[in-house]
Formats: C-alpha cells, structure tokens, sequence
C-alpha cells in the first residue's frame, strides 16, 4: 500500500509521519539552479514546446523562510546539527547556499526522526553542495554512521572550460545508528566482465546479465561476482529513453531499484519527501515494498497517479492533501491559484500549459487533444477559473482564444457556478461538427460537476499525448526478489 501527499515535507512529515516508522529514505530534493524546470509533454506532432510548464521554482533564497528554518535547527535540541549549521553561517554569510542548506537542515532533522533505529537514509545531490551536505548528515546522523558516497556516473555531452566536464552525481548513504549495525544491507553484485563472460559461456551468462542490480543468484561460478562497488555506472533518462515521462529531474528506475534492494527488504517502508515524478515509489511497487511519496507540486502528484496506474494496473493508492470535495478545492485555490490550476486541468486529463510565466499565452491553461476521425489530431483549450466572480467576459475571451489557436474547442472549469449570460453566450457559440456528431463548441464545467464525475463531451481523446510507464510484468517482482 502507498500513501502520496501533497504539499510542504517537512509539514507533511512533522503532521503525518510518525517517529522510528521507516525503514529507507531517499531524496532526491531541488538544487539552487536559479532555473525553473520546463515540465514538457509531448504534443501529437512530435514537438514538446507546445505545452510547457514550471513544474516548481527551483530557488532557494536567503528569505524570512530560510531564516525561520535556520532557527528551528538552533532550537531543535540537537546541538551537533546547531553548532555545525551555525559555523556553515558564519563562513557562508546569508547566501542562496546558505537558505538551501537551512532548508535541508530541518527536514534532515525530520528525516532522522521518522527513521527506525535500523533505517538508512540515501541523500542524491550533486558536487556543488554535496561537501556541505555531508558534513550535515555526520551532525545529524553522526560520523560512525556514514557508510558510502556513491558516485552515480553516466555520460553526457557537455561543454566545460578550464575544468573536466562534470558526469556524475554524489549519493550520500546513511544509517540511523551503531554505525550501521543492524540496518538492513542486503550485498548486490556487479555483471560479471567480459572476459568472465567469455569463460563461462551459455547459459549462465543469460542468468546473471539480465541486469546488475539483482541479488547474486546461486549459480556454481559464485567466484566469479564481485560485490557492488560505490561508483555506479547507469545511463541517465535520455530524450528517447523509454521510461522517461517528461519529468525534468527523472531519475532512472535501475538506480532507485538498486537503493531499495540494497537497504530494505519485502514489506518494508520506503519514503521519499521529495518525489518528483515517482521512480522511488514506482520502483518501490515493484519490489513489494510499502512506501510514502511527498511531493509539493500536483503535477508531480497527478504524474505519479496516471504512473502507476500504467505500470501496475488499479492499485489501491491514498491520497491526501488533494481536494476531495468542493470545500477542499476552494481551500486549494485560496492557497495558490496555480497549484489550483494544475490540479483542475488534471480532472479532465488535459496537458497543463502556461505557469507563473504565461507571458503571451494568456487564457490557456492546459490542452486536451482529440481525434474527431479517429486519425487527425486536434485540440481543445482548457481555461481554469477559481475566483468567486465569474462573468460573462470569461467565456468571451475564451471563444477569443479558441480562434486565435485554431482550436476546435474550449472548456471552462469553474469554481463557482456560472451566471445565466455565461451560460447564454457558450450556447451562442454554437457547435463543433463531426461526421460522427456534433458537440458544443464552448463547455462549462463547474467543479462540483467534475467530482460527480462528469467530463468534457469530446471525440476520442488522444491519450497518445501522455508518455506512459511502461506497463511492469506479473512475475517480474517475484523474479527480481
Ligand atoms: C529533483 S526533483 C525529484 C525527482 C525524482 N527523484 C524523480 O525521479 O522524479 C525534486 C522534487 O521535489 C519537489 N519539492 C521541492 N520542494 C519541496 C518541498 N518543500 N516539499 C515537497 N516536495 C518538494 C519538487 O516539486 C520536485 O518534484
């Protein structure tokens, strides 16, 4: 069983994680890139650029927040963890580093507590922080408990002057306590070389190169496998790989596959705070662990949902932090109008387009693509309201906007209950007709209709649009463990 949140982890983990109750942590959190991360999704004709969003605003600054983080370590108790971010302060000065590692800081804490005396903790970053970050882990964890640095390379083209061109992450491993006594450690081991290869022949090379990350399985040659070094060497999502869902900051399935392998085992509880698109709680699934994902985003959230659905099928998921029910959706579009936003565009499964950046693409927040023949694509626009006032300016600019994009279509999603002009000047736009019938040109739907279930009346939606995982085998699990 997993639970998915959405919202703030460190809130999410003070309110609903309890102490000791987890067995492995891995995140994976945003680096201070001053970049916001497109979320692309791929439109029919092949191009991405069509529907674009920020997924989050990867920054970190020295702000009110930062400070009140950096508070909450001087008085957590836990003097270790005070003094070293203390000393971090003084010599960093009030700086983006600084504000991301106050933020890490009190959620390591946080971490720390939820996991049980024999958990492990895998912290992904990459070289510019990584130095700090380590010496906040031995504060909170402690030195004895520093197992690994995991060198996670791949290869990528770059460019970089004056230096070597940076092709890998760090991934720090931890364990709660007694230097990692009695922490799950299951010992993986590496495909055997090529030279190994060559000696065995048949059929114990198709045994043991399905893939790397498999427990070492009894075949006669057990001297020929060598344990699992700490640099690991896994091909990072490429634009045409087959598992890559869009998400900026994927990471490959085989690396979270190998993490959860190593330091848990069947049934255990797997969390990851910082979830993005789902490969812990994906890969998690897959092994037959239980697992909890946060994330602060309801793309990612949505993402995750249609995610697992494709690879496992129904699955009984929990849910929270979402809207449930009207009152739920009106708290989320008084929180914030574009988190409101993404999560209404997912009720009628269309792309999210737009973000806190609009700019010129006003008036559209998502597409829903469809076939009316069964062969030609072509496209709706989704305009999402979530003020009390609505008018009947919105279905006008709206028409406006479906022209000016050469849509077929439009679909208003409400908050509130449209007014009776509103209702009049949709119906005037008339209709959008097909050899297979006609439909309204301009639909709106409140959000009380979208949780009684109801949808968009379209012809055939092209589900093509959205890259699906990869549908996972029955027996695969059962194989791999
Ligand atoms: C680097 S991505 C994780 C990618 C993930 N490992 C995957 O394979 O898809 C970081 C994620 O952290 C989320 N995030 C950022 N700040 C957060 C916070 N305070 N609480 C929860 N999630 C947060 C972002 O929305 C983003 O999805």
């Amino acid at each position: 069983m997993g639970t998915l949140y959405y919202g703030d982890n460190l809130t999410i983990l003070r309110e609903q994680v309890k102490e000791e109750s987890v067995d492995l942590v891995y995140l994976d959190p945003p680096f201070n890139s001053n970049a916001s991360y497109n979320v692309l999704f791929k439109a029919p004709d092949g191009h991405e650029s069509h529907a674009q969003m920020e997924a989050f605003e990867d920054t970190w600054h020295w702000n009110e927040t930062a400070e009140k983080a950096f508070d909450e370590v001087m008085q957590s108790g836990n003097s270790d963890a005070a003094e070293m971010l203390r000393a971090m302060r003084s010599f960093l000065h009030d700086n983006d580093m600084m504000a991301y590692l106050a933020m890490m800081a009190v959620r390591l804490l946080e971490l720390h507590r939820v996991l049980k005396q024999t958990g492990s903790l895998y912290l992904h970053c990459d070289p510019t922080a990584s130095h700090y970050l380590k010496i906040l882990l031995d504060a909170i964890f402690g030195k004895r408990n520093y197992k690994n640095e995991i060198i996670w390379c791949y290869r990528k083209w770059s460019v970089a002057a004056g230096q070597f061109v940076r092709n890998h992450d760090d991934i720090h491993f931890v364990t709660k306590s007694g230097g990692g006594g009695g922490a799950a450690f299951n010992v993986l081991y590496t495909d055997p070389s090529k030279g190994t290869m060559k000696r065995w022949k048949g059929q114990k090379q198709q045994a043991f190169f399905e893939d790397g990350v498999r427990k070492a399985t009894s075949l006669e040659n057990e001297t020929a496998q060598s344990p699992m070094p700490d640099w690991w060497e896994i091909s990072i999502i490429n634009p045409n790989a087959v598992e890559r869902l869009g998400y900026p900051t994927q990471k490959p399935q085989t690396l979270l596959e190998r993490i959860i392998q190593a330091s848990s085992n069947v049934g255990d509880v797997v969390l990851d705070p910082f979830c993005g698109c789902g490969t812990t709680v994906h890969a998690a699934q897959k092994l037959k662990r239980e697992w909890i994902g946060i994330d602060i985003t309801h793309l990612a959230i949505s993402l995750i949902q249609k995610r697992l659905r494709d690879a496992f099928g129904p699955i009984p998921i929990d849910i929270r932090g979402t809207p449930k029910d009207l009152e739920g959706a009106v708290a989320l579009a008084a929180q914030d109008k574009y988190q409101f936003q993404w999560w209404a565009v997912s009720l009628v499964d269309a792309i999210p387009y737009g973000g806190k950046k609009k700019g010129a693409d006003s008036g559209i927040d998502g597409f829903i693509y469809f076939k009316p023949d069964g062969k030609i694509t072509e496209k709706a626009i989704v305009s999402v309201k979530g003020g009390e006032n609505v008018g009947v300016g919105m279905i006008r600019d709206l028409i406006a906007v479906v022209d000016r994009e050469k849509a077929k279509m439009g679909v208003l999603i409400s908050l509130a209950e449209p007014t009776a002009p509103m209702k009049k000047e949709a119906i005037a736009a008339g209709f959008y007709k097909t050899e297979y019938g006609e439909y309204a040109k301009i639909q709106i739907l409140t959000v009380e209709q979208l949780f009684a279930g109801h949808k968009p009346d379209m012809p055939w939606i092209d589900s093509t649009v959205f890259k699906k995982a990869k549908r996972e085998m029955k027996g695969t699990q059962e194989k791999l463990l």
